[in-house]
């Protein structure tokens, strides 16, 4: 039986650091208050030469060295991001010719938001499964705090820029077990981008993410219980199996629900949020690389990965790693 296994994870976040008492001294706002609320204690901020091609090719190039491949061996590539280098070409296409490999498929996921990074792994799952490709790269890079308004304190306190990246490769051994992908549209109000290519644009009312925290919250948390449930159950497996939990990195709150939940101690459960807050499709591939390269997750260990966003669109993969 042929399965996708991570080959090689790698990340890049911006030098340029922004801690909570940096926006003290510019809104209405404390360091108390937010990590109370979030579990976020600072936030890497692109400069303006940075943008999600440049970051997703750094993480790329990351993950490609910790594989042990070059790009010519890269039969697909997915970038997840809300914030493409441009609405088209996709950006996976920009990086596909800065790395050389023209002919692969390459296409971006813009609206699958924080939960991007899950869907394309999935995708990509399906496509080494199946034998048509051997190996691909998968990527979240996200320039949130181009998008988010620095006047409403409610959530431009919540996001950060970076980007994770994996490849994923082939291989008789398990590795992605299960992926299980959801979206209900009932819940579009909940957290948007409302840039509306249906009429004259108004970019700078438009581009800003709009989200209802509380609501988000409560649906969250609903959502990833039964989620859990669902991929463990499809796998035959009992809560006590899975060795790790890598959350989608929005809320220590919601965060701690899930371990909770998944009966896991909270050092079983990868954190990045504190010193990247809430990086949209990249939390879950830089909040696992971090735990890999300081060795605490091991070869064998069993993987939860979650992720929820705009949409409601979520999901979840079930990785042996
Ligand atoms: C955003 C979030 C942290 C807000 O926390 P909350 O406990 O729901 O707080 P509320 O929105 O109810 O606001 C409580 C109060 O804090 C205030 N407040 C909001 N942001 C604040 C800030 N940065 N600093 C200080 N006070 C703030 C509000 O104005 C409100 O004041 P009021 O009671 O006088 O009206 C929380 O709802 C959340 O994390 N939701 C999920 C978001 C999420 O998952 N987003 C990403 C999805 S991909």
């Amino acid at each position: 039986m042929t399965y996708s296994k991570i080959l090689g994870t790698g990340t890049y976040l911006p030098d340029n650091v922004v801690t909570n008492f940096d926006l003290e001294k510019t809104m209405d706002t404390t360091n108390e208050w937010i990590i109370q609320r979030t579990g976020i204690k600072q936030r890497h901020v692109a400069r303006d030469d940075e943008t999600a091609l440049s970051m997703a090719e750094a993480a790329a190039r990351q993950a490609m060295d910790a594989a042990g491949i070059t790009p010519n061996d890269i039969g697909m590539i997915i970038i997840a991001t809300t914030t493409p280098q441009k609405m088209f070409p996709s950006t996976a296409c920009l990086l596909q010719q800065r790395f050389a490999i023209a002919g692969c498929p390459a296409f971006d996921l813009n609206s699958t938001a924080c939960a991007g990074f899950i869907y394309g792994i999935s995708i990509a799952d399906m496509y080494i499964r199946s034998g048509k490709i051997k190996n691909a790269l998968v990527i979240g890079s996200e320039l949130a705090t181009r998008v988010v308004d620095w006047n409403d304190r409610a959530t431009c306190i919540l996001f950060g820029d970076g980007a994770g990246a994996f490849v994923l490769g082939s291989s008789d051994e398990p590795g992605i077990l299960s992926t299980h992908l959801h979206a209900d549209g009932t819940y579009n109000d909940v957290l948007f981008l409302p840039v509306n290519i249906g009429k004259p644009l108004e970019v700078e009312k438009e581009l800003f993410l709009t989200m209802k925290g509380n609501k988000l919250f409560k649906l969250a948390v609903n959502i990833l219980d039964k989620l859990f449930d669902e991929t463990l159950a499809a796998n035959h497996m009992k809560k006590s199996d899975v060795d790790w939990l890598i959350p989608h990195q929005a809320n220590i709150r919601i965060i701690e629900a899930m371990a909770k939940k998944l009966e896991l101690p909270m050092d079983r459960v990868a954190i990045s949020l504190d010193e990247q807050a809430n990086t949209s499709s990249a939390s879950i591939p830089l909040a696992l690389d971090k735990e890999i390269r300081s060795g605490r997750i091991k070869r064998g260990d069993m993987l939860m990965l979650e992720g929820f966003g705009g949409g409601l669109a979520w999901g979840s993969a079930l990785i042996k790693y």
